[in-house]
């Protein structure tokens, strides 16, 4: 009889422990661990209780194994009434952390502004285009054949000295030092004639008040019969005034490209605000020469054309009264926003 009242005892302490630990979960969470804890397979219940049922004498087993399950059932309502308490908290909780308030104003997001180098080279573009010309593409990652080779610049010409800089895997690869390989990637593709233009990033290894190691170009190439620096002058003027939105003069100094013969500086007159005037370097020029006509199998005999490029920054520098390139691509929004 005493085996008896001891088990049903140590039952009900386990009973009113269990109903303390419940009462004390602040999760719904901690309380399935206690499910765990009491009534999994390796729990207490099993373990102290339901396991030792087979060595009670067989007519007292009734008795206690009810009781078991008595103590078993109460604890799972117990934790069932703890969890919906806990849940309805939690979920509350929850939908709190959902909660917008509609009626705030919105995260602005900042609209960007066009950098002046593009807007100069879309006007620039543009421009090209009312005359006839198409926009052509090529890559900044160049191959030696495009950027020098077929520009009628071998390997020993000093002319490479100023532009050979970025190479990439092998020495055959480089960032382009200027836009002229398209000229070569264009008059592969098409037959004469033709009229194109070409902005884009090049790169070089300089650095200062008027010069950066990336900065953009603007080839230009003209290819028909009787091409005349006359023609070439013409367009540059038409093309500098009409940027300009101005008249304004331009000279050709001799000068020399390998792949334009004969080859020019081109300078504007430009006047300051304080009335001053001076003749500005502002682009490359010239006649197409005849070994670049034959490295793409055109036949220098029938055809001739000009050529030339421009710094796009240059020409923004002067369109904005910028005085140092670097401006361009500090980034500093105080200068973006003007
Ligand atoms: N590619 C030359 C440079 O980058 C410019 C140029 C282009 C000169 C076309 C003549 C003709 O300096």
């Amino acid at each position: 009889m005493s085996d008896q009242h001891e088990v049903i005892n140590n039952l009900e302490d386990f009973l009113n422990k269990a109903k303390i630990e419940i009462s004390k979960c602040e999760t719904s969470s901690d309380v399935d661990n206690l499910r765990v804890k009491f009534l999994g397979k390796k729990g207490v219940l099993t373990n102290e209780f339901l396991k030792k049922l087979g060595k009670i004498s067989p007519d007292l087993r009734p008795v206690i194994g009810s009781k078991t399950n008595e103590v078993k059932n109460e604890i799972q309502a117990e934790m069932n009434r703890k969890i919906d308490e806990l849940k309805e908290n939690e979920d509350k909780i929850f939908e709190e952390s959902l909660w917008v308030d509609i009626t705030l104003p919105g995260a602005r997001r900042e609209i960007g502004f066009e950098h002046l180098v593009k807007k100069t080279q879309k006007e620039m573009e543009d421009l090209f285009i009312s005359m006839g010309y198409e926009v052509k593409e090529g890559p900044e990652i160049e191959d030696v054949f495009y950027a020098f080779e077929a520009l009628n610049t071998p390997e020993w010409h000093p002319a490479r000295d100023s532009q050979d800089s970025f190479y990439l895997e092998s020495d055959k690869i480089l960032l382009r030092p200027h836009t002229s390989p398209v000229q070569i990637r264009t008059m592969e593709n098409i037959k004469p004639p033709l009229a194109i233009v070409s902005p884009g990033k090049v790169y070089r290894s300089d650095y200062d008040a008027t010069h950066l190691p990336m900065f953009h170009q603007f080839e230009g190439l003209l290819v028909d019969r009787d091409i005349s620096v006359a023609h070439l002058k013409g367009t540059l003027e038409y093309f500098i005034s009409s940027i300009f939105k101005k008249d304004m003069k331009i000279r050709l100094r001799p000068s020399f490209f390998p792949f334009t013969e004969p080859s020019f500086e081109v300078d504007l007159m430009w006047e300051d605000k304080y009335g001053g005037c001076q003749w500005l370097e502002v682009l490359g020029a010239g006649l197409v020469d005849p070994n670049v006509f034959k490295a793409v199998g055109y036949d220098p005999e029938i055809w001739s054309g000009f050529a030339f490029g421009v710094g796009i920054e240059r020409i923004t520098m002067l369109k904005y009264g910028l005085t140092d390139i670097r401006d361009l691509v500090r980034g500093d929004l105080r200068f973006i926003r003007q």
